[in-house]
């Protein structure tokens, strides 16, 4: 089966072209103006812009939290995920307390089988550090799941102790991994909700004002430290707070090896969302917190200058209606996340490319090629070449649409971003060659998705040092 896009403008991270996409099977065949190909499908794509399909590097389907489970399972969340113009995801399994890395693969892959309609890889949450499980984290890699995620947050869930971090920090250094870390100084954190509790301050607000910024920028620079110890890289999930990107940026100076994602919530949410009437401010508890709109703009400079290289969305759905209600007694109860995977690719083309803040090219870079080359999938995922996975966009960037918990995927009963009306809409999606979202419909089969077994660090063109930060001017043809 043979498909030919026509018309459209090509964009990849590093070219700007008008030209046509033929895809034979599952995968790019060629790129050229006027290419002809009798037995192929036509899809029109003028005015229309051609793009990689997104890869969003943070989700959690079906994940236990708090005491609930992420709204989203792998086949609505991959549904809306695709709706939204992303067609790979890598989603994050999870150590059990006590229990076997290979035990969680297994039953991430369980949950995905049959459900998951794009494609999808695994990074492993680790509870722990020992041997056993530095001996278990190479075996995870030759299965392809090269990236491990810890936590110095959650005290007593999830928190690790800076010894198990730096000995696992060396452990990926040695077998081709990247360590992710969700940097927050959760027993700072604890003492203040502690604190916060006993006055009597339970509204979800006071989750935002026991995360400060601070306790944030200590325990990034704190893990840019024993990654630098160590000799290893470092990849900083859901960055959040300025002053977490300064650490970042002094780091890099410095010549460590340390990257960083940040999500749509905290360039386009500020903690005044908390102060919505009733509960409302619930909805937008998660973790880190939103922060302040007055230092949202450094973010978006970082993400346009090559500080912080790419945008996730740490999609983890909860329903307000039942979910969120644990929590109104008391804030700490409340279950932490917020849904996003449907929305990243328009909220970002609409606040970066078309308010001015970067060009289309790094707009692709930071949603797609990035992600791809970071966490061992380029390239195979992440751009539009010979060879390349066709998964791919026909995005149209003049189109307006309001978000809505109306009329979005997700399974989940509010939005975030409810009434904003943002510019550009991914009309239509192709995932290996095959045309899975059309004229407003999902036309793909619930497990048509297959499980990515992704490279190590280093190999190959899955390099992320090759990852060249672009300016604000690509080269066009
Ligand atoms: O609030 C959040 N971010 N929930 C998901 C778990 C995590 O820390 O990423
Ligand atoms: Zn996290
Ligand atoms: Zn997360």
């Amino acid at each position: 089966m043979k498909t030919l896009i026509k018309n459209g403008t090509i964009v990849t991270a590093a070219d700007t072209f008008r030209g046509d996409v033929l895809i034979d099977g599952e995968t790019v065949a060629a790129l050229g103006a006027g290419l002809q190909a009798p037995d192929a499908r036509v899809l029109d794509a003028r005015e229309r812009m051609v793009i990689p399909g997104g890869i969003d590097v943070h989700t959690h389907l079906d994940m236990p939290f708090g005491g609930a489970f992420s709204t989203d399972d792998f086949q609505t969340g991959t549904i809306a995920a695709a709706f939204g113009g992303t067609t790979c995801i890598v989603d994050f399994a999870i150590q059990e307390a006590g229990g076997t890395l290979r035990r969680a693969f297994d039953t991430w892959q369980r949950k995905a089988a049959g459900k998951a309609v794009v494609d999808y890889g695994f990074h492993m949450i680790l509870r722990a550090y020992s041997d056993a499980i530095g001996a278990e984290m190479a075996e995870l890699v030759a299965q392809g799941v090269t990236s491990f995620k810890l936590f110095t947050a959650y005290p007593g869930v999830f928190y690790l102790d800076d010894g198990s971090i730096f000995r696992a920090l060396g452990r990926a250094r040695d077998i081709g991994a990247l360590i992710c870390v969700h940097a927050e100084n959760g027993l700072v954190i604890a003492a203040l909700v502690q604190e916060a509790l006993a006055r009597g301050d339970v509204a979800p607000r006071f989750h935002a004002l026991t995360r400060p910024p601070l306790a944030e920028a200590e325990a990034t620079r704190r893990v840019i430290r024993l990654a630098q110890l160590a000799g290893a890289p470092l990849y900083v999930v859901h960055l959040s707070a300025a002053e977490a990107l300064d650490e970042v940026r002094a780091a890099r100076a410095e010549g460590a090896q340390v990257m960083a994602e940040t999500c749509p919530q905290y360039l386009f949410l500020s903690h005044e969302n908390y102060e919505e009437p009733g509960f409302a401010g619930a909805k937008y508890v998660m973790s880190p917190p939103l922060r302040s709109a007055a230092r949202q703009e450094e973010l978006w400079r970082g993400l346009r200058n090559g500080e912080l290289q790419a945008i996730a969305t740490d999609h983890c759905p909860f329903n307000f209606a039942s979910d969120k209600q644990l929590g109104r007694e008391d804030f700490s109860k409340i279950p932490n996340g917020a849904p996003g995977i449907e929305t990243r690719m328009s909220l970002t083309y609409d606040g970066g490319v078309a308010a001015g803040r970067f060009s289309v090219n790094r707009w692709v870079e930071l949603t797609a090629t990035a992600p791809a080359r970071i966490f061992g999938l380029f390239p195979r995922k992440g751009t539009i070449a010979p060879g390349s996975d066709a998964d791919i966009v026909i995005f149209n960037p003049g189109a307006r649409t309001t978000i809505s918990a109306r009329t979005h995927h997700m399974n989940v009963d509010y939005n975030p971003y409810e009434g904003r009306t943002v510019t550009g809409v991914p009309e239509t999606v192709l995932s290996r060659g095959e045309v899975i979202i059309e004229n407003g419909r999902f036309l793909g089969k619930p497990g048509r998705g297959r499980y990515l077994k992704r490279a190590p660090q280093g190999a190959g063109e899955a390099n992320p040092w090759k990852t060249v930060p672009q300016d604000a001017s690509p080269r066009t043809r």
